[in-house]
């Protein structure tokens, strides 16, 4: 079996009264993409922040490439992207990438960014510009293009497509294609499963804090014998949780109790 680079069991979160995870295992193998489906407050930003410990869990354990998830070295490997990204508004675009590359331990290089940045169709004035002038989309792809330049073996997006007309969206995939031809590890989520079809080679469906569902997209629709994936993603909430339609080999502790 292949290295696992994100390993979850049990995890549980709760916010007071709100049971934000409750007792999710994720697996991710390396060089897998793992898109994480849900409606909006399923707990998938949740999730996120309990792997990267941003987020104190309530219980369960989490590894990533192998490490305890509380020790900084966990994340060492790793490029995240927040959800609703917003950079320091005094910044410009080009500092801001020195700056995030220079937390990576990594040099800023004009060219590199430059290329980055037409790459997801950023005007290359935008570096000097300061980042508080940035439309929505711009500043997404600011983000990406940041979050893209310090390569990583293991990307963790969390809605990377979120305020991105269709070209930029189009865009972003052909570089995580990308990504994935150097044999990196992705985990994002989405609330819009096209998406999620069309990136990833698992899915993952959440829904109030329980996985439902693990697996590649076409097996959902098969599962449900639905052509459509919002069809078959609907189907899938309405039923019960736990995973019961978990298509994916790996060993579910928390299921066979
Ligand atoms: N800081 C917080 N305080 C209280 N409740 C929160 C907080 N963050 C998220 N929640 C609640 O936890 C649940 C999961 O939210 P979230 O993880 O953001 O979902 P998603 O990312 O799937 O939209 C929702 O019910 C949300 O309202
Ligand atoms: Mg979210």
């Amino acid at each position: 079996m292949s290295e696992a680079v994100i390993r979850m069991r049990g995890v549980r979160k709760r916010y007071g009264r709100t049971e934000a995870l409750a007792g999710v295992d994720l697996e991710v193998a390396r060089g897998e993409f793992v898109g994480l489906a849900g409606v909006n407050g399923a707990g998938k930003t949740t999730l996120i922040k309990c792997l990267l410990d941003f987020l104190a869990v309530d219980a369960g354990a989490i590894e990533i490439f192998g490490v305890r998830h509380r020790e900084p070295r966990a994340r060492a490997r790793l490029a995240f992207l927040p959800e609703r990204f917003v950079p320091p508004y005094y910044l410009t675009g080009e500092d801001f990438l020195r700056y995030l590359l220079s937390l990576s331990g990594e040099t800023y290089r004009e060219r590199a960014a430059r290329e980055m940045l037409a790459a997801l169709d950023l005007e290359p004035d935008a570096l000097a510009r300061p980042v508080r002038s940035y439309s929505k989309g711009m500043t997404q792809k600011l983000g990406l293009a940041g979050t893209f330049l310090s390569r990583r073996d293991l990307y963790v997006l969390d809605e990377p497509m979120s305020g991105l007309d269709p070209k930029a969206r189009a865009l972003v995939k052909g570089q995580l294609a990308g990504l994935r031809a150097a044999g990196a590890t992705l985990l994002f989520t989405s609330h819009a499963l096209a998406d999620v079809e069309e990136v990833c080679d698992r899915m993952v469906v959440l829904h109030r804090g329980v996985r439902y569902f693990s697996g590649t997209p076409r097996s959902l629709c098969e599962h449900y014998a639905e052509r459509s994936i919002e069809q078959a993603f609907l189907h899938c909430i309405e039923g019960p949780g736990h995973d019961r339609h978990n298509d994916n080999a790996e060993p579910h502790a928390a299921d066979r109790r």
